[in-house]
Parts: C-alpha cells; sequence; structure tokens
C-alpha cells in the first residue's frame, strides 16, 4: 500500500506547480492579458466568424496534458475572437460588460488563497469583507443599519433570493398561492418572471400595470389595481418595480410606488441590476428617489460599477426575513455555531460553499477610491445626452423617449419603404462592421435600434464614432437601394 500510495503522490503532486513552472506559466498568461489590453481599442466590440469556436472541440479533454502556449492558442482562435467582446468600449448593446483590472487582481488572490467565505467561522475576515461591501451599499440605497444583503453571481440570482424572501415574509404558502397577487411592469426584466417561477409562484395572478409614456409604471392604476383585488377577496402582496429598465432604462416613480406598497403591506422590490449604481452621482439619487422605500433591492457590480461578469447584490431592509428564508443548521457544522458575531453568507442565501467574492469589488474600490466609479457613472449620464441630442437632431431619425439614464431607443424613418426592414438592416450592417456593437429592441411593435453606454472604455471619442457608423451604414443602405 506505501508503494501504490508513493506512486500516486508523485503524479498527484503535478498539481502542485513549482515556483520555477509557476513563474514561466504566469508570465504567459500575464502576457498574453496585457496584449489583450494594450490592443483593446483596436480591437473589434462583435465578430461574428463562420466557425464560431468550434475548434475547442478538436482539443478534447484527455489523459494528455497540454502546455500554456497551446492552452492559450486554443483560447485566443476559439474564445477571444469570436461573437460579442464585452471588454470593448464599442459594446452599446444590450446592458455593456466591464472588467475593471483590480478586479481581476482580486480573484486571482482570492482564487489563489480560496479563503471560504460562507461562514463566518471558517474565515471571519472575508465574511467581514463581504459584510462592510453589503453596509456600504445599504447606506447607498438609503437602508438603515438592520438590512442586510448578499453577494450574488449576478441580477438573477440576486432578484431570486429577494423573491424567495418576500414570498417567506409574507407566507405565501401552496395552498394559498392562486388567491395572492403580484404587480409588476411588462418592461420587468425576464429573470423577474423567472425568479417568481423558480421560487413556486408561478400560479399566483400576475397584474401587469400600465406604463406611462415613458414606460414608468402608473402608480395610480397600479393602487386601483390593489383595492380591486382586495374588494374581491384576493390577497395582494408583492410589487415589482424597476431602478432602470433593460429596454429603455426608465425608472418606475419609486416614492409613489414605495407609499403605496406600504399603505396596503405589499412587499416593495426594485430591480437596480442596472440602474442602482447611479445613486452614486447626484443626478441618480435624485432620479432613485423612494428607492430606500422598497424591501429589496438588486444591484449589479458587473454592470454598474464596472467589474467583470460575476457579481450581484441583493439588499434587503430587514435583515431577519432574508435570514429566516434562508437559514439551516446541519450537525457536520456544528463548530461554526460558536462563532456568530457577525451574519454568514451561508444563511443569507442558497448557497454554502462561497467563492471569495468581495475581494474582486473590494479591491477596485480600495485600490482606486470611489470618485473615478461616480465620475463614469456621471460621464455616462451625459454621453447619454449627448447621443440623445445628436441623433435627435439628425435627419431621418427618430427618438422615442429623453433618456432617463444611459439608454437610447431610436430608429431611422426612410422616405418609402418599410421602416423595420430598413433599421433591420441597419442593426445587420454594424454586426457585420464590428467596431461598435448594438442591439435592437421591438417596442409597440416597432423595430428599434437601442444603445447602452455603461462600459467604463466608452468615451466621448466611441460615442462620436458609434454616430459616425449609423451614419455611414444608412448611407450605404440608401445608396444600394
Ligand atoms: C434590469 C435587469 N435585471 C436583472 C438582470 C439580470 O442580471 P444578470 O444578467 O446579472 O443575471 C438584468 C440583466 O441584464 C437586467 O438588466
Amino acid at each position: 500500500m506505501i508503494e501504490k500510495i508513493k506512486e500516486l503522490e508523485k503524479i498527484s503532486r503535478l498539481l502542485e506547480p513549482n515556483a520555477a513552472a509557476r513563474s514561466v506559466n504566469r508570465k504567459k498568461v500575464v502576457d498574453y492579458t496585457e496584449d489583450f489590453l494594450e490592443n483593446i481599442h483596436s480591437l473589434n466590440a462583435f465578430d461574428m466568424t463562420e466557425d464560431k469556436g468550434k475548434g475547442i472541440f478538436s482539443s478534447p479533454i484527455s489523459e494528455e496534458p497540454i502546455n500554456m502556449d497551446e492552452a492559450i492558442k486554443l483560447i485566443f482562435e476559439n474564445v477571444d475572437t469570436h461573437g460579442l467582446n464585452p471588454a470593448s468600449g464599442g459594446h452599446l448593446g444590450y446592458i455593456p460588460g466591464g472588467g475593471i483590472y483590480y478586479s481581476a487582481l482580486g480573484d486571482y488572490m482570492a482564487d489563489i488563497t480560496n479563503r471560504y467565505a460562507g461562514i463566518f467561522f471558517a474565515s471571519p475576515g472575508a465574511v467581514r469583507m463581504e459584510n462592510l461591501l453589503i453596509q456600504w451599499m445599504v447606506e447607498m440605497i438609503g437602508y438603515d443599519a438592520d438590512s442586510s444583503g448578499n453577494l450574488t453571481s449576478g441580477g438573477s440570482m440576486a432578484n431570486l433570493i429577494a423573491i424567495v424572501t418576500a414570498r417567506d415574509a409574507h407566507k405565501i404558502k401552496a395552498r394559498n398561492i392562486e388567491t395572492t397577487v403580484i404587480y409588476l411592469g411588462k418592461q420587468a426584466h425576464h429573470s423577474v418572471e423567472k425568479a417568481i417561477r423558480i421560487a413556486g409562484l408561478e400560479e399566483c395572478i400576475k397584474r401587469y400595470v400600465p406604463l406611462d409614456e415613458s414606460y414608468r409604471m402608473i402608480p395610480s392604476e397600479l393602487e386601483k389595481m390593489i383595492e380591486n383585488d382586495q374588494a374581491n377577496g384576493l390577497t395582494p402582496w408583492l410589487v415589482i418595480a424597476a431602478a432602470g429598465t433593460t429596454d429603455t432604462g426608465a425608472i418606475d416613480p419609486l416614492d409613489s410606488l414605495g407609499d403605496i406598497t406600504k399603505r396596503h403591506h405589499l412587499w416593495f422590490h426594485v430591480d437596480g441590476a442596472y440602474g442602482a449604481f447611479f445613486a452614486l452621482t447626484d443626478e441618480g439619487k435624485a432620479l432613485l428617489k423612494g428607492i430606500e422605500k422598497s424591501d429589496s433591492v438588486i444591484m449589479d457590480p458587473h454592470k454598474g460599477l464596472f467589474l467583470p461578469y460575476g457579481l450581484g447584490v441583493v439588499l434587503i431592509k430587514d435583515k431577519r426575513h432574508l435570514y429566516q428564508a434562508h437559514q439551516y443548521i446541519a450537525s457536520y457544522m456544528q463548530d461554526a455555531l460558536k462563532n456568530t458575531e457577525e451574519l454568514s453568507p451561508a444563511d443569507l442565501s442558497p448557497e454554502l460553499t462561497k467563492h471569495y467574492r468581495s475581494l474582486r469589488l473590494w479591491l477596485p474600490l480600495k485600490i482606486l477610491g470611489v470618485a473615478p466609479f461616480r465620475a463614469c457613472l456621471e460621464e455616462k449620464l451625459l454621453l447619454a445626452k449627448y447621443f440623445y441630442e445628436r441623433i435627435k437632431h439628425t435627419k431621418g431619425f427618430e427618438v422615442l423617449l429623453e433618456p432617463q439614464l444611459s439608454v437610447i431607443v431610436f430608429r431611422y424613418i426612410p422616405e418609402k419603404g418599410d421602416a423595420d426592414t430598413f433599421n433591420q438592416r441597419i442593426i445587420e450592417e454594424i454586426h457585420t462592421d464590428g467596431r461598435v456593437f448594438f442591439s435592437s429592441t421591438t417596442l409597440e411593435g416597432k423595430f428599434m435600434l437601442r444603445l447602452a453606454i455603461l462600459s467604463f472604455r466608452t468615451h466621448l471619442d466611441t460615442i462620436d464614432l458609434a454616430l459616425a457608423i449609423i451614419n455611414e451604414k444608412v448611407a450605404k443602405i440608401l445608396a444600394n437601394g
């Protein structure tokens, strides 16, 4: 047996490269990422190739190792040169991604030290770091010290945690689901509907609150619906509003909705995945007035704080509800029960073992301070206004509404022919070109072009380029007939 153990040890020790091997491989990775960063401004925002990265299948997982050069070649050829490039400032579609450098260094350290971030007993420091960040965001939103939250993998998980917490706080059980009512806007992000279903609430009655001409919920309509449902013996219990919808960037009238939900004792959830971090700016703070009246809110650092993908946040005003909805005890973890000075993330979310994900947010905030994040958000609000003014005054273009945050929805109206077909051709031309990336949407049955400005690498020159490209594509389509 000893012989066998020693033989296995020899092989398993390959899992621990020595300092020389670490140095060689680290240099190759750093060289690759440095090259990417140095060239980011000339890389396309979108590229769709014939094979779409199929080559990754040509190197299956096997007993045979490959070296780092071969691995990087596979990544470069099959992943980093196809599809959307979310690290590009030219990414102006969907909700743009980020990728700030100090987060990558945070992830690197977190992966090496691998602190167990789920339980206070296992890593008091990592848990305190998460709770410090949560308290910073609690203050930003205007909640009080009784609030808590959780760092999640993204906005969809954060919405799920909030809705599960609301469900348990309002004691919504299988036996009464069919008579309970949830109110939301037609523009609610689909992750909200997904969370409702995953939380076992699909049989709740869902009412879509009418929107005004700026795509915001009309509070008086909501109140009428609630009173009507109450009069009919139903149980209204949840209102879900948006602090920045994905389609148009609309912010629901949070202040009035907060008053209505309080008056009728409903849980008030705000999806601020895209918009809530604008609270760091003076303009954003005014636009988000009333967000502090909510019972739960979500916000995505991998959107509004420009982090690489993999970080969302849920905040719950009364931390007891979050704890009661997620806390479990296992006998094999009895030692952990002795140390309860801080709330453990494992008691506040579906996760037990948890990536030490606080470091990817803490490190950039500490190394850079908050000011550059605030400035970047303010710059994005102004860039959206700039684009709006420019496109509004460009002959042939129609802009649906003034941007509330940093999303602009617009289209070209050709003198003859179908506008939907024309705008579809514009988007195809822009995708084929690839220097910038826009997405499209359909509003009131119309095919619309949509620009979302949120990348930390998007600046005035990017927006000028985007305007030039749009005009170039329109001229090309008009010339081709
Ligand atoms: C308003 C809104 N809510 C929720 C989500 C879901 O977030 P995630 O993609 O991080 O899961 C998104 C994503 O774009 C969003 O825009």
